[in-house]
């Protein structure tokens, strides 16, 4: 059996989470949320009270970090605790894309990501995966929207939230991970550029189903 690794990238709130998970639920493979494990490593640091900057701490809370995927992707349990929904607030996806900078962390988390992969076939989502992650992936895409349906969509995941904030929170996000110098968010030159402003999640999602049947031989190595 030859394993398929689909991999999605792509700013924040252009849908990769919810579209990953429905391709993962039509081909039966595995679901990777590489954001969550980012976002883990700063929760668990944000509490110790680690300082963003301290890049040895930071890198030992990463190697030591038992990430475990709950619920088919959707939920994340850190050292036994379920931290699904403490992972999702802006403080920690404010500190997730600082944590993220470090190479240290990305080594680590790279490594996690490259062993799950090892025994099945994935759809994994995040920034570099297409670019670093797996170089070598079956199909790669590239998901974006525009600015403003970005920060709506955000919002909307974020009861109580404040558009303007929301767009303002996901521009300083993108431009940090953009520019970083270690595995920075850019658009493999082989990925496929998707943007979903338009589009519904039935067409996005039929696109991408299109390009692995198409790059799998008709999904012949899946099984
Ligand atoms: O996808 P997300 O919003 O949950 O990701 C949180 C942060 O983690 C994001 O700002 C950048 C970082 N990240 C990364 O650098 N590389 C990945 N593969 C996934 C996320």
């Amino acid at each position: 059996m030859k394993r398929v690794i689909v991999a999605i990238d792509g700013p924040a709130g252009a849908g990769k989470s919810t579209i990953a998970r429905r391709v993962a639920a039509k081909t039966g493979f595995v679901y990777i949320d590489t954001g969550a494990m980012y976002r883990a490593v700063a929760l668990w640091a944000l509490r110790a009270d680690v300082d963003l900057t301290d890049m040895h701490k930071l890198e030992e809370l990463a190697k030591a970090a038992n990430m475990i995927f709950l619920d088919g992707g959707s939920g994340m349990e850190l050292n036994g605790e379920d931290v699904s929904l403490a992972i999702r607030t802006p403080e920690v996806a404010a500190a997730a894309s600082k944590v993220a900078a470090v190479t240290a962390v990305r080594r680590a988390l790279v490594q996690k990501q490259r062993e799950i992969a090892d025994t099945s076939s994935v759809v994994m989502e995040g920034r570099d995966i297409g670019t670093v992650v797996f170089p070598d992936a079956n199909v790669k895409i590239y998901l974006d929207a525009d600015h403003s349906v970005r920060a709506e969509r955000r919002a909307q995941d974020l009861i109580g939230s404040d558009t303007s904030q929301v767009a303002k929170d996901i521009a300083e996000r993108d431009h940090r991970d953009a520019s970083r110098r270690d595995s920075p968010m850019t658009q493999a030159p082989d990925a496929v550029y998707l943007d979903s402003s338009g589009l519904n999640l039935d067409e996005v999602e039929e696109a991408i189903l299109k390009l692995i049947r198409e790059r799998t031989s008709n999904g012949k190595e899946i099984h």
